[in-house]
């Protein structure tokens, strides 16, 4: 199973899965400026998963800042495959760290990236004073020279 770089034609694919994984998708304009990132698609037969990471801190650090697989063809190893090619090409870049933001209902997800060696660094709990919503989110960590 392997990924590939996403292209402008991947983007409404890729939409239709955003709006099944998320309450807040991003729009077509925040994906094509992530072509400039690493931004994999999985596409066997058909675009089913994406993975976007972004470097930083002088290709240092790396953070992940999608990954979805369309509902229908979840729990299949398509998020394992673009997150292992992903890490793949960050340690080509000889990037040292890699971090990411995940709200903490979304156990699927932190079992993922506990798979490949990621772990809970800190709990960010957002309070909003106008309403009971505790939208609390961890914030993980992996070293790739200890995986
Ligand atoms: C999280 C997500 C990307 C996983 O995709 P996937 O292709 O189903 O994942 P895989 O089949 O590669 O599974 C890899 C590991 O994830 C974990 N996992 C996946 N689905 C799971 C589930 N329903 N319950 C518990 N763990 C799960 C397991 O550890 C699994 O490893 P295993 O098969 O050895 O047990 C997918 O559920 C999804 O798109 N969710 C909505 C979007 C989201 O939450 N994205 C992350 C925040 S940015």
């Amino acid at each position: 199973m392997s990924a590939r770089f996403a292209n402008e034609n991947d983007i409404d694919k890729v939409l239709q899965i955003e709006a099944m994984s998320f309450l807040q998708p991003w729009d077509y304009h925040i994906f094509k400026l992530a072509l400039d990132d690493i931004f994999l698609v999985f596409d066997e037969p058909d675009i089913s998963g994406y993975i976007i990471v972004v470097c930083c801190s002088k290709n240092i650090r790396a953070t992940i800042m999608k990954i979805a697989v369309h509902p229908e063809h979840r729990q299949k190893g398509i998020a394992t495959a673009l997150l292992k090619q992903a890490l793949e090409i960050l340690r080509e870049k000889e990037i040292l760290d890699v971090c990411l933001n995940v709200e903490i209902i979304r156990e699927p997800a932190i079992k993922l990236y506990e798979k490949f060696g990621f772990k809970i660094m800190q709990t960010i709990h957002m309070d909003y004073e106008d309403d009971l919503a505790d939208d609390a989110f961890y914030i993980m960590k992996l070293i790739l020279d200890e995986s």
